[in-house]
C-alpha cells in the first residue's frame, strides 16, 4: 500500500524529519524558504497531510483552492491564528496543534524578557560592545527590582501558569491575573495568586504585565492607548504572545514618552517586520519569537506532530485536534 504524501513547509528538527521520511511519503521544504501563496494553494490540492507553522499565512482564499486532496492540516505550533478557522472548518479540514509541550520554554522567555527589561539587560549589552562604558559609578544604569514586585498575567492558561510558579517561588513575585473565569483552587492557592475581574483592574496593580492571551479578532490591540495609560510609569510590559494582542504604534508612543518604564517582546504585528519606532528605543527588548526555540521543545513539537498523522491515518481519535 503506498505512503500518505505529507508536506512540511519548514524545516523542522532532523531527528522528527528522519521519522516523517520512515513513515511517509514527505516532501521537505529542503531550503527552508518562506512559501508562496502559488505553493500553499498547490500543497493542498497535492498531499494528504500539509503541516505548516506559526509563520504560514492559510486565509481563506488559500483554504477555498478547488480539487483539494488534503485533509488534515497539522500545525507545528500551539497557536493558530495563522489559520483562517472559519474558513477551514466550513471547507471540512481537521486542524491540529502542539499544546503542552512548549509551556516551560516559552515561559522561561517571557521571564527572560521580564528581567532583561527590569534590569536593562539588552541595552546594557549594547553599551559594552560599543565600547561606551566608562566604568562603574553608583548612578550608573540603575533599573527596578523583579523579587517582590507584582507580576499581572492577562490570560491564566498553561504558560501563564508556569511563568506565575517561576516568578511566585524563584522571585517572590505577588501575583495577579485575569481570565474569564476562576482558575482551579490548587494551582490559584500554590501561587497565592489573586484574580481580577477586569483587565482595568489589574493594570494599575502591576510593576510587570505579561500577556499570555490568544491572537486573532478578539484580542487584537487588546493593550492600546487607553489600557497603557493605565498602567503604572514605573512598569514593563511583557509580550511572548501574539503581536497583534498590542498595538504598536501606541506601545511606541507610550515608550517615547515615558508613560511605562518598558517592554520586552518576542512577538510582533506582521512578523518577521518589525516597527522601526521600535529600534530606535533603548527601552524595549526585543527577540525574535523565540519562546519555543529549544532544541527539547521544537523536537517535542514535532513529535506531537507526528503522533496527530499517526492517529489521523489510522483512524483513531487525534489528540490535539482544535477543528
Ligand atoms: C506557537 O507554537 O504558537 C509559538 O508561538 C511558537 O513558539
Amino acid at each position: 500500500m503506498s505512503k500518505p504524501k505529507v508536506l512540511i513547509t519548514r524545516r523542522w528538527p532532523a531527528s522528527v524529519e528522519a521519522t516523517l521520511q520512515q513513515q511517509y511519503d514527505v516532501t521537505l521544504n529542503r531550503d527552508d524558504h518562506p512559501f508562496t501563496v502559488d505553493e500553499y494553494k498547490q500543497a493542498l490540492q497535492n498531499y494528504d497531510a500539509v503541516c505548516p507553522t506559526v509563520c504560514d499565512s492559510l486565509p481563506a482564499d488559500v483554504l477555498n483552492v478547488p480539487n483539494k486532496r488534503c485533509k488534515i492540516l497539522g500545525n507545528f505550533g500551539v497557536g493558530y491564528n495563522h489559520i483562517d478557522i472559519a474558513a477551514a472548518k466550513q471547507q471540512g479540514l481537521i486542524i491540529t496543534n502542539t499544546p503542552g509541550v512548549l509551556t516551560e520554554s516559552t515561559a522561561d522567555i517571557a521571564m527572560t524578557l521580564l528581567l532583561m527589561s527590569a534590569r536593562r539587560g539588552a541595552e546594557g549589552d549594547r553599551i559594552v560592545r560599543a565600547g561606551r562604558w566608562t566604568g562603574w559609578c553608583p548612578t550608573h544604569m540603575m533599573s527596578s527590582d523583579v523579587t517582590g514586585a507584582t507580576l499581572g498575567l492577562i490570560g491564566f492558561g498553561r504558560i501563564a501558569q508556569a511563568m506565575a510558579g517561576k516568578a511566585h517561588h524563584g522571585f517572590g513575585m505577588k501575583i495577579l491575573y485575569v481570565k474569564p473565569s476562576p482558575a482551579d483552587s490548587t494551582i490559584v492557592d500554590a501561587l497565592q495568586a489573586i484574580r481580577c475581574e477586569t483587565i482595568e483592574a489589574l493594570l494599575p496593580q502591576c510593576d510587570y504585565v505579561s500577556l499570555h492571551c490568544p491572537g486573532g479578532n478578539q484580542t487584537r490591540h487588546l493593550i492600546n492607548e487607553n489600557t497603557l495609560n493605565l498602567m503604572k510609569p514605573s512598569a514593563h510590559l511583557i509580550n511572548t504572545a501574539r503581536g497583534d494582542v498590542v498595538d504598536s504604534k501606541a506601545l511606541i508612543k507610550a515608550l517615547q514618552e515615558k508613560r511605562i518604564a518598558g517592554a520586552g517582546l518576542d512577538v510582533y504585528e506582521n512578523e518577521p517586520y518589525i516597527d522601526p519606532g521600535f529600534l530606535a528605543l533603548d527601552n524595549v527588548s526585543l527577540l525574535p519569537h523565540l519562546g519555543s526555540a529549544t532544541i527539547a521543545t521544537r523536537t517535542a513539537m514535532g513529535e506531537k506532530v507526528l503522533a496527530n498523522l499517526a492517529a489521523y491515518f489510522a483512524g483513531q481519535v487525534l489528540p490535539d485536534r482544535v477543528v
